[in-house]
This record gives structure tokens, sequence and C-alpha cells, in this order.
């Protein structure tokens, strides 16, 4: 047996190879920095570099968009599932068990090999997985939008031609063409959510994969990890917790009797940045816009403090949690959202790392550290006391 590692948490371990991005000297997928793409790109390009290796020509992009805005249909199914759940059922869930639905409905995942090992079985993987990954794109987006309106008593909206993915999802979930700001912002905060490496959900997918299990059951996985508070689910805490200190006068007070309960404050610290997450101070700048245009900067001066007090008291920063969960509100998105809307926009990384799992498949098996109790025999049922 090999000379045992063993790391809390896989702290620190190099658990497989990507090309997908790097957290290494700042964010970069496929070598651009995140500043750029944040800047230059929409979604749809950063959605097709990550699963198709290159940033998309004009035209690769446009036979994109045409086929995402096919695949927004979604299956009756599904829309009569979303009429039979009891009232208030949690978006994770809905989503968790759409994707598995929806599995049933997809024409590529029926021509999915029985073997897939076989060497004339990974040409066609691979094309079915490119196909499937810009189904779930549209599908999950599309599937939100539907079970919130559904869940609110409206019919759910057929997709409106020619918006960017953006601004499709908040015209399916609202009804209403969102204006230009409004949609950029969005758009970047997709853009700064679709990847980041070795994660806790990513790594689930690429678990799930290395079994050479489907698509549909990795990203299933992926969605139950993502919904975890101390991952996804982190962005849905930040509004609540802004409103409840309320005052900027509170934050210390608030803050102070928090950590000394030894609670953790939504929205900061990470595993691999301890100096500060660049896609947070990306998208601050977009939600302290927003905030400035829907008159809604009392949250923004809150926000500061507590940023403030949490640097200087426990070297903590914010990750991109932070500014999205105030940004999504100002956009007036139902909180319940924002982790889903995550989970829409990670989906495109996800499904990179399963196409790249694929490519160099070795089965994901660690081993465990015995603390159990030592050697022992078993007694006869009736000696048992
Ligand atoms: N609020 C308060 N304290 C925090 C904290 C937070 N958000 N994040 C870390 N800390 C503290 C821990 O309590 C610990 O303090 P201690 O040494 O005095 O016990 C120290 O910082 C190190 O924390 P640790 O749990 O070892 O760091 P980690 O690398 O395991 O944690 C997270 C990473 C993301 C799980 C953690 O920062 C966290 O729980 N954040 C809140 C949830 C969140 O925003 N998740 C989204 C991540 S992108």
């Amino acid at each position: 047996m090999s000379t045992e590692i063993y790391a809390p948490g896989l702290e620190g371990v190099v658990a497989g190879e990507t090309a997908i991005s790097t957290v290494e000297g700042g964010l970069c997928y496929r070598g651009y920095p995140i500043t750029e793409l944040a800047e230059k790109t929409t979604y749809e390009e950063v959605a097709y570099m990550l699963l198709h290796g290159e940033l998309p020509r004009p035209a690769e992009l446009e036979a994109f968009r045409q086929r995402l805005e096919r695949h927004r249909q979604l299956p009756d199914a599904l829309l009569r599932f979303f009429r039979a759940l009891p009232p208030d059922t949690p978006m994770m869930d809905v989503l968790r068990t759409s994707v598995s639905l929806l599995t049933h409905f997809d024409p590529d995942y029926h021509r999915w090999p029985k073997e897939p090992t076989a060497p004339a079985a990974l040409a066609l993987v691979q094309d079915l997985l490119s196909k499937i990954s810009e189904r779930l794109l549209a599908q999950m987006a599309a599937a939100i939008a539907a079970y919130f309106r559904i869940s609110r008593g409206l019919e759910p909206l057929a997709p409106k031609s020619g918006l960017s993915h953006a601004a499709q999802f908040l015209y399916q979930l609202t009804g209403e063409v969102p204006d230009d700001p409004a949609v950029r912002a969005f758009d970047v905060s997709l853009i700064l959510y679709a990847e980041h490496e070795f994660n806790a959900s990513t790594f689930t997918a690429r678990v799930i994969t290395s079994t050479l299990s489907d698509p549909y059951s990795a990203i299933v996985g992926a969605l139950g990890a993502l919904k975890g508070p101390l991952h996804g689910g982190a962005n849905e805490h930040v509004m609540p917790f802004l409103r409840r200190i309320a005052t900027p006068e509170r934050v210390e007070e608030h803050l102070q009797a928090m950590l000394a309960r030894k609670e953790r404050v939504m929205g900061f610290g990470h595993r691999v940045y301890k100096t500060g997450d660049l896609r947070a101070t990306i998208l601050s700048t977009w939600a302290a816009r927003l905030a400035q245009s829907r008159g809604e900067t009392q949250w923004e001066v809150i926000a500061q403090r507590v940023e403030e007090y949490l640097r200087t008291t426990k070297n903590l920063h914010p990750n991109l949690d932070w500014p999205a969960g105030r940004l999504y509100y100002y956009l007036g998105l139902p909180i319940s959202l924002y982790t889903p809307i995550f989970a829409a926009s990670r989906v495109a990384g996800w499904c990179a790392h399963i196409r790249e799992q694929w490519q160099a498949n070795r089965l994901i098996r660690p081993r465990a550290r015995y603390i159990g109790p030592p050697l022992r025999l078993v007694p006869p049922l009736q000696e048992r006391v």
C-alpha cells in the first residue's frame, strides 16, 4: 500500500487534472482571466467555451443560441409534475427532481451506449454529452422559471425569440423584458458562477462520472451538493442576514454576538481564497451600481460595514455569494431562486467536467483512516447485553 496522505475535507489535495479552469494566480476559464470574461463576453460565449474548448466564432455562437432556444421547450410531463407538487416545495428540490425526470424525455440519452467503455462507444459518448449538456443548459433555466410561475398560480411562458440567455430567463420568470443594465448585471453573475475548478458539486459530478454512470445522475448529484449552505446555499442567506441587522449602527454588535456563538456569516470565507475572491470584487461593483439605480443603497452601506468588520477582526473576505445575494435582490428576484440560478449557470462547468472526466477516466476511490473499535469477535445473540 502507498504512503498514507490524510487531509480532512481533502484540503490542499490535488485530486485530478483539468484544462477547464484554475484558481492559481487568479481565476481563469481555459486560460482567460475572469476579469476579461466578465468585461468582454456573454454567458453564452462562456458556456460554449467551457463545453467545447474555445470561444465561439460568430456563426458558431449564433448556431449555439438557436440550439438553446429550441431546447427551452419543456416536456408536458414536467409541467404536469410541477402542478402536482405540494405548495412551497423548495426550488432546489424541484430542480433536482426535474433533472432526473428530464432524463426520460431526452432522445439523445436514449442513445446512451449500454457498454460505454468499448473504444467505439467513446466517440458516441462525447457527441451525446455535448448534446445533453446544451439541452440541460436551456432546460434547467426554463424549468426554474416555469415552476416559479406555476407555484404562484401563473401560466409558464413560452420563450421569446431573439433574447439572450440572461434576458430570456428574466423574461420567462416575470413576463417582462428587463432593461439592459439589469440583463448585463445578471449576465455577469452567470459568467462568474459558471465554473470553479474542483469545488464540492463539480467534484461530486466527477466522482459519479468516474464510475461511468450517466450525465443526468452526475448532475442530480451535483445539485444535491450545491444545495448545502456551505456551498451554493449561501447566497440565499445574504439578504435575510442584512435585514436582521437592519441599520449600519447595529453591524458590530450583531457580528460580535454571531461570532461569539461560533455562527458563520454566509457569503464570507473560502476554502481556497484566503485573501479575497476576485469574483466577489467584480460583482460587488455591479451590485452597488444596481442598488444606486433602484434606490436600495441602505443595504450596500450595511454590507460595507460587515465586510470591514470581518476583514479587520477575522481576516475573512467575501466570496461570490455575498454580492450575488444582494444583486439578485436588487433585480427583484425571489430569494428562493438564488441557489437554483447558481445551478443553472454552473451546469455549464459541471457538464464540461463530466466530458473531461470521460476523456481520461480513472475511478475516484480514496481510502479512509479507520478510527473504529479494534478487532473483536461477534458474540452470540443471547450473550449480548
Ligand atoms: N463566518 C465566520 N467564521 C468563519 C467563516 C464565516 N463565513 N468562514 C470561516 N470562518 C472561520 C472558522 O470559524 C474558522 O475559525 P477558527 O479557526 O477560529 O475556528 C476559520 O475561519 C477557518 O475556517 P474553516 O472552516 O477551516 O475554513 P474552510 O476552508 O473549511 O471553510 C467555508 C470554507 C466556505 C466552508 C467557510 O468559509 C464557510 O462556512 N463560509 C460560509 C458559507 C459560504 O459562504 N459558502 C460559500 C462558499 S463559496
